[in-house]
């Protein structure tokens, strides 16, 4: 008995037959009507071509990228499913490394949030953002303004795993992160965010200028003002410029205020 294309198919279990979009030329219904055997009367048509099973090929080109599909996916989580894709994620080659990814740590409906660049050593090791020595002069800056880690306040990273050598992170493994950290400013839904340092602005407001040219004005993310100042890993090299800490912080304080209590006079 010979069967058509479809029956041998159906017989293999390969249906519904899918095909390349692209990869299928759109042939002329003329061209067609000329190259098929027309079955004229109730047996099937010859089959043509024994193997044609390209199934295995992938067949429709996806519809959104790997990176768009991996944010879809973390947009709806809560903290606990979140806390768990962070700390197996493998999204970036700094996995590869790490003791542990470090998520955030304080006050899960904060007024402020502190985001860094990426945890050191020690943090890889304790799992919790800012507790070496650019995390003490970070406590100090808190209670400079009243607050401590855990009350009123949120503090996270641009990126969660640590990149080897206490480096910068790049451009593409704050990418990768981003997800991740923009489920958290959703999830906290902050008052303000100070970002410390180039990384966190890059990661935060894809700005690559100079701190300098940056600091003392209000930016916005979702909806929530951010402002700019130095990483403390930064001011620990550069004592001097601790005092502009100082004024950023005063400014952060101010534009807070002013969104929490637009009518007083502060
Ligand atoms: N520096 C950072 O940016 N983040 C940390 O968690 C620690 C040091």
């Amino acid at each position: 008995m010979s069967l058509s294309r479809e029956q041998m198919l159906v017989e293999m279990g390969i249906t519904p037959l899918w095909v390349l979009r692209d990869a299928v030329p759109e042939t002329p219904a003329a061209e067609l009507a000329s190259a098929a055997p027309v079955a004229t009367d109730s047996k099937p048509a010859p089959v043509a071509d024994p193997l044609p099973l390209q199934a295995a090929t992938p067949l429709v080109a996806p519809v959104v990228s790997p990176a768009v599909a991996a944010q879809a996916s973390v947009d709806t989580l809560e903290w606990p499913e979140l806390a768990r894709r962070v700390a197996e994620c493998r999204a970036c080659p700094l996995c590869e490394q790490r003791k542990q990814a470090v998520l955030g740590v304080g006050d899960l409906n904060p007024e402020w949030l502190f985001i860094g660049e990426g945890p050191g050593a020690e943090e890889d090791a304790k799992g919790e953002p800012f507790v070496g020595q650019a995390g003490k002069l970070l406590d100090a800056m808190l209670a400079s303004l009243d607050i401590a880690r855990g009350n009123r306040v949120y503090i996270a990273n641009a990126v969660k795993c640590r990149p080897p050598g206490n480096r910068t992170p790049e451009a593409a493994e704050m990418a990768a992160c981003r997800p991740y950290l923009e489920r958290q400013i959703a999830l906290l839904k902050p008052k303000i965010i100070v970002l410390l340092g180039k990384a966190a602005v890059h990661a935060v407001l894809h700005d690559d200028k100079s701190l300098a040219s940056l600091r003392g004005q209000r930016f916005e993310f979702a909806g929530v003002p951010v402002v700019v100042t130095y990483h403390p890993a930064y001011l620990l090299r550069n004592l001097p410029d601790k005092a502009k800490a100082w004024e950023d912080l005063l400014f952060a304080r101010r534009t807070l205020r002013e969104r929490m209590a637009p009518e007083l006079p502060f």
